[in-house]
């Protein structure tokens, strides 16, 4: 039954004063709490005896004043004591998904939706603390109720009337049991419709530009309201079967009741049982029957519960494919400065091969450039080189060391990447650029920007590099948003800058300029640069030319251009362009 949890077993251990404070003051008010029935019968009894007994009656009423007062403050504390930890449980198990997304692949990402992720840290974990804050209250609250009510009726009462009185209680227990294995099922299937049900809306209004620009609202609209229709049917049925829960409750409370009434009115009559003792008889047994309400939202609440945590389990079970190599070589940064050889290098996302036994050399501190059409190869190639994917064959050598070798953070720290499809975050302009370095200095922002020719503009916004700038960067130009996140990547100072179609958005004539900057600057460092355009190109030690994951050509522009194969015809075709 709890089995799920037990991946929180450091949290209850680091907490387990919290739940047990809570659960010691439950108790205290659960027993002040089981004296009001016993007072009120000796209340009963002293008011119907010969003499009243008015001193007893007040002392009587000052102790149920006194209990109710003591009933307050510990309800107090248990809700600080384990609502609270239950708070403390949803931020820790939401860091601890967090951070283990973080440490997970891109394939991971590839196989899993951002609506579907985003349900895990919201939806399943509100599901898991429910399950631990009130649910444990619940629970205590119930078992004690049960067994001291019991316990009180068997010691106060007749046997006999106590035993008929609990008739409907072995099927209550057996209903509750089947109950709570379909709210399981039901609640699981509830989880993954409203896992679909964000990934749907996050998607529509990600793309919301494009579906109007199409005039598709309607479509997309009735994409929605399918969905929103699923998760409604799901919940729904989920419903239908808890449902019965209540009413089950209720029949089992009204036939002990039945059965008390007629059996428990006879021993009155008979003279076996006082009215008093009578009277405290139905109180326990109308105090049984929270007990047993509650015993069913425990059910519930915990199923839910048990659901959530084993997808979320199933999420911290992924292990990341691209770990440190289990014998990791101990390097400084300098022994990480040379070439960087691929040898042999094949590689697929699922079925087709994509990179097709790849040999090739990048020069250390010089420009290379990859060229190659849609599709070829390029972006992949940069993805195994920045160890986001681990070829299928071949290795990767840096400075005769296999970068499999080399420690996954130190590895990445020599890159500036910028990628073909960059991502600005919603905050100034200033702190995008800063993204890497957070500490660094407004003149070394302002010099990024300046090397890739975006000081004028931004200095031109009212708010300047304050400027905060929209989800994605959207209130940017595609140009702009390129070169803030080149400025990004120079501001790292990388060792390693790779540019994957980083500046297609920008004119070619600021792309030279760019271009130019970067080799008049001091920056040493091994530039990758990927681009389909041959100014770029021409400059570069050496040239990649990629076609259908094979290297296809390799060498200076004038070579390609000696050799007239597939870069003479990319360069032909694209000069034949620019001139039409
Ligand atoms: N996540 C993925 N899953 C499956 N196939 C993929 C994935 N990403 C890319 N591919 C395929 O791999 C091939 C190479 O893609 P890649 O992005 O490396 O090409 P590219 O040379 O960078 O193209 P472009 O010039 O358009 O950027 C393509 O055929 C593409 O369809
Ligand atoms: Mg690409």
């Amino acid at each position: 039954m709890i089995k799920e949890f037990l991946t929180l077993k450091e949290f209850f251990l680091k907490y387990k004063w919290h739940y047990l404070g809570g659960v010691f003051c439950l108790l205290i008010v659960d027993s002040l709490q089981l004296l009001v029935p016993r007072l009120l019968g000796l209340f009963t009894d002293t008011l119907l005896s010969a003499q009243v007994n008015i001193a007893l009656l007040r002392s009587y009423l000052y102790f149920i004043i006194a209990i109710a007062v003591g009933m307050a403050v510990f309800r107090y504390l248990w809700r600080l004591y384990i609502i609270g930890a239950s708070r403390i449980l949803e931020k820790h198990l939401r860091e601890l998904l967090f951070n283990h997304l973080q440490s997970l692949s891109p394939r991971f990402f590839l196989q899993h939706k951002t609506g579907e992720l985003m349900a895990h840290l919201t939806n399943d974990i509100t599901a898991v603390r429910s399950s631990l804050g009130l649910s444990v209250v619940l629970m205590v609250d119930a078992l004690f109720l049960t067994v001291m009510a019991l316990f009180f009726m068997f010691s106060t009462s007749d046997l006999r009337l106590t035993l008929l009185a609990l008739i409907p209680l072995p099927f209550l227990a057996l209903g509750s049991q089947k109950l709570g294995v379909g709210v399981f099922n039901r609640f699981m299937k509830v989880q993954e419709t409203f896992a679909e049900l964000t990934d749907t809306s996050q998607e529509n209004i990600a793309a919301m530009r494009v579906v109007q620009a199409f005039a598709l609202e309607g479509v997309e609209k009735k994409r929605f309201l399918k969905s929103t229709a699923k998760y409604m049917h799901d919940n729904f049925n989920l419903y239908k079967l808890w449902g019965f829960y209540d009413p089950l409750i209720y029949i089992c409370s009204f036939l002990s009741f039945i059965i008390v009434l007629i059996y428990g009115g006879n021993l009155v009559i008979k003279g076996q049982i006082s009215i008093g003792d009578f009277v405290a008889f139905n109180g326990y047994l109308a105090l049984l029957t929270w007990p047993m309400l509650a015993l069913g939202w425990v059910i519930n609440i915990t199923q839910r519960g048990r659901a959530s945590m084993q997808r979320i389990n199933r999420l911290l079970e992924q292990r990341s494919e691209i770990v440190d190599h289990p014998l990791p070589l101990s390097l400084k940064k300098e022994d990480l400065q040379g070439d960087i050889i691929l040898e042999n290098i094949s590689f697929q996302y699922e079925q087709n091969p994509v990179l097709k036994n790849i040999s090739l050399t990048i020069p250390y501190g010089t420009v290379t450039a990859i060229t190659g059409q849609t599709g070829s190869g390029k972006s992949t190639l940069m993805y195994l080189l920045l160890r986001f994917f681990e070829p299928g064959q071949g290795r990767i050598l840096v400075g005769d060391h296999p970068i499999s070798q080399v420690p996954l953070k130190l590895w990445r720290e020599k890159f500036g990447y910028v990628p073909q499809d960059n991502f600005i975050f919603s905050t100034t302009i200033a702190d995008n650029i800063a993204f890497a370095r957070p500490g660094a200095t407004w003149e070394e922002i302002k010099k990024a920007a300046k090397l890739v020719a975006l000081d004028k503009e931004i200095e031109s916004f009212p708010a300047g590099y304050n400027t905060v700038v929209g989800e994605r960067g959207v209130t940017l130009s595609g140009g702009q948003q390129q070169r803030l996140a080149l400025a990004r990547a120079l501001l790292t100072k990388p060792e390693i800058l790779v540019l994957d179609d980083a500046l297609s958005s920008v004119d070619i004539t600021t792309e030279e300029h760019i271009i130019n900057n970067l080799q008049s600057s001091n920056i040493r460092a091994t530039v990758i640069i990927i681009s389909h355009r041959l100014k770029v190109l021409k400059k570069a030690a050496k040239i990649l030319v990629l076609e259908d994951g094979c290297l296809k050509e390799e060498g200076t522009h004038r070579e390609l251009l000696e050799q007239r194969g597939l870069y003479f015809l990319l360069c032909q075709q694209q000069l034949w362009e620019e001139a039409v």
